[in-house]
């Protein structure tokens, strides 16, 4: 079994391997970007690298950001997946190599590197992406029934103004066992049985402020790799939450309580709404951003205030969590 850090490690060791400078996570408080509050993804440090703002010293990346997002924030502690700070691992080409390796790598490092049973994964395109899928079908070998088109809703990626494209999803079928038993139950499903591990983004396009695309003069690779979702598929664990990364935030917690993870439902999700919040408002704070009335630091209040609403739920006292966590 690998240990999130044992994981963190071999990702940026494979992509040294081929050829890539392995370089620290940037701050959360994004550099000279006005178009979003937080770095909530890998390539976010490197967007003018991508449209040649910026010359980059190495074409080829690897990174683990530390990254925040809020949009699925009602999602966190219901699922078994959804974070408001998460790690992505991450591989960057700036006009370097393309789909071609980008694929195949993945497929390479996935199978061979993490062992997961290649009849277990699942590809997602975008729509007319036949580039894609020829790589993933003819050059990788996965089947066709297992290569799903998808719209730009789930396979285009764009984050505020500057760099987006079209991107290719690779998801692990956890079983039935996990589903919701829809006949519809497919992959791009909400629930937790096909679980998105990594997503491919083939850099091509500019978006403007006005939402205007146009090619970029180099192409891309931009990629994301969910270091606490792969390690609950590698640990064989039935959420991020029981992982190494974060057991031992959760297990803190309950004992601050006198409860136990595990025994009742509603304490699982105030435990894991706990969990994830101390860690989100941890590191932002660490970064520089300080509670407030607006932008960041009204998230961090936000944050601050489920985080003791759902520890309230727990039948904690006013400060209990601030007082056991100074002691
Ligand atoms: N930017 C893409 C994402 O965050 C891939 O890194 O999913």
């Amino acid at each position: 079994m690998m240990t999130g850090n044992e994981i963190r490690e071999s990702y940026l060791k494979f992509f040294e391997s081929k050829g890539h400078k392995i370089l620290p996570s940037a701050s959360l408080i994004p550099t000279n970007d006005p178009s979003i509050l937080w770095t909530a993804a890998g390539m976010v440090p490197f967007k003018p690298f991508f449209t040649g703002a910026a010359k980059p010293d190495y074409t080829r990346v690897t990174t683990c950001q530390k990254c925040i997002r809020t949009p699925d924030i009602e999602s966190v502690g219901r699922t078994a997946r959804h974070h408001t700070f998460f790690e992505m691992l991450g591989n960057f080409s700036f006009g370097d190599y393309f789909k071609e390796k980008a694929i195949p790598w993945a497929w390479e490092y996935v199978t061979e590197h993490l062992k997961i049973p290649a009849e277990k994964l699942w590809v997602t395109i975008y729509l007319d992406d036949d580039e894609a899928f020829s790589i993933w079908n003819k050059v990788v070998g996965v089947p066709s029934e297992r290569i799903v088109r998808m719209d730009k809703d789930t396979n285009f990626w764009e984050i505020g103004v500057g760099p987006c494209g079209p991107c290719s999803e690779l998801y692990v079928d956890l079983g039935a066992e996990r589903g919701c038993a829809s006949p519809e139950c497919g992959v791009g499903c909400d629930c937790d049985r096909y679980l998105e591990i990594w997503n491919l983004v083939f850099i091509q396009f500019f978006k403007d402020e006005e939402g205007n695309y146009s090619p970029l003069a180099s192409k891309g690779i931009d990629t994301g790799f969910g270091l606490e979702r792969v390690a609950s598929v590698l640990q064989g664990v039935p959420s991020n939450f029981e992982t190494d990364l974060l057991r031992e935030i959760m297990d803190f917690t309950a004992g601050l309580f006198g409860l136990k993870y595990g025994a009742d439902e509603k304490v699982d999700v105030a435990l894991k709404v706990i969990a994830d919040h101390c860690r989100a408002i941890t590191f932002a704070i660490t970064d520089g951003a300080l509670p407030s009335n607006e932008g960041r630091g009204y998230v961090i209040r936000r944050l601050l205030r489920r985080a003791v609403r759902f520890g309230r739920l727990m039948g904690g006292e006013p400060g209990t969590c601030a007082q056991s966590y100074l002691d």
